[in-house]
């Protein structure tokens, strides 16, 4: 029997690799990706062609060069990065155009509403909206925040390698409010499961490890490093008006990745750790379909596991270069 082919965007990414890594593994896709022209002799992609998987170099607004990629594929999955996100419309039309049986926009992010509490969340609403208006099958996978985002750093400087704030001792919001947490690696055996499953189809689906709030974190990571953490509190009524001081000097686009990075973490931590709304049973009732309902027997990785890694030195670097301060 001929495996299913699916089109994957984004494979040398975070995200992506994550998902590169686990349709191979699962053994029952065609893989093949693609690559934009000026990244194609970037080392992230000469080393992709050791692997048995189509690469195909072209720009995502090439719709002539698109339509021959797209013919015969049975799922687009993009991971494209929050900088390129709206070059998945001419993907979409393409897509539809094609015949391409499930279309999986760039999602891979925490639970919220659209309407002004994130504006990363908003922005990718558009681009569900664009989708449903083109009638194209689709899934959207959401993933909580990774666990490689949502540890704090030690006082010896152990942890910082990984980090992507530095240091990363600041709890926001409510120190007891449990959200969502994942191991950036489960999201892709998630994503292969979820793109074989017609139970997923035009549905949004909810993916996690764990739920923790910040001081559990906190208190994991001192219980197994043995060192004792600063925590700095911004409460809710501060964390607010930080938010909304940082919106009035955002542009609402990414020619200033720090101001960017500010707005997002602020909106994020307001949603998680004020709104409450990344959790299990608010996705429901957005109707989200609960991916530990649908695959009971995947046991995810703990966050006490990649902490015991992240202390040895073990954990993936990232954010190599690009570490922000609040
Ligand atoms: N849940 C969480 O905790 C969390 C954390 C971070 C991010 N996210 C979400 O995950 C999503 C993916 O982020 P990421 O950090 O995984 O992304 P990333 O590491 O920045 O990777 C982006 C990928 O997209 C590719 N790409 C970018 N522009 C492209 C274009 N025009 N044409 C083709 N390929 C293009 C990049 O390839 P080249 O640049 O090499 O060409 C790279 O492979 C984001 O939307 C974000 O919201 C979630």
């Amino acid at each position: 029997m001929t495996k299913p082919r699916v089109l994957l965007i984004g494979a040398t990414g975070r995200t992506g690799g994550s998902i590169l890594n686990c349709l191979l593994e699962a053994g029952n896709f065609s893989v093949e990706v693609l690559i934009r022209p000026s990244s194609s002799t970037k080392p992230s992609v000469l080393a992709l062609k050791d692997l048995n998987i189509k690469i195909h170099i072209a720009e995502i607004s090439d719709s002539t060069h698109l339509a021959e990629i797209l013919t015969g594929i049975n799922t687009v999955i993009s991971a494209i990065g929050p900088t390129a996100h709206n070059e998945q419309i001419p993907l979409a039309n393409a897509a539809k155009k094609a015949g391409v049986k499930r279309f999986v926009p760039c999602g891979f992010t925490t639970v919220a509403p659209p309407g002004n509490i994130m504006w990363i969340r908003d922005h990718k609403e558009e681009i569900y909206q664009h989708i449903r208006k083109l009638h194209l099958p689709y899934t959207i996978i959401d993933v909580g925040i990774w666990y490689q985002v949502s540890f704090p750093t030690v006082p010896s400087g152990r942890t910082d390698y990984a980090s992507i704030l530095l240091p990363n001792v600041t709890i926001l919001g409510d120190p007891n409010m449990k959200t969502a947490i994942t191991d950036i690696r489960d999201i892709g055996t998630y994503v292969a499961e979820i793109t074989a499953d017609e139970r997923t189809l035009n549905k949004f689906v909810f993916v996690y490890g764990e739920l923790l709030s910040q001081e559990e974190v906190f208190g994991k990571v001192e219980e197994l490093s043995g060192e004792k953490l600063e925590r700095v509190l911004v409460p809710p009524e501060l964390l607010l008006t930080l938010r909304d001081e940082a919106r009035a000097f955002f542009q609402y686009d990414f020619s200033n990745m720090k101001e960017a990075i500010k707005v997002i973490g602020l909106e994020y931590a307001y949603s998680k750790f004020v709104r409450n709304d990344n959790c299990p049973d608010y996705a429901k009732y957005l109707g989200y379909l609960d991916a530990r309902d649908l695959y009971p027997e995947f046991v995810p990785r703990t966050f006490e596991d990649f902490v015991r890694e992240l202390l040895e030195g073990k954990a993936a670097q990232l954010f190599a270069g690009e570490s922000y301060q609040w």
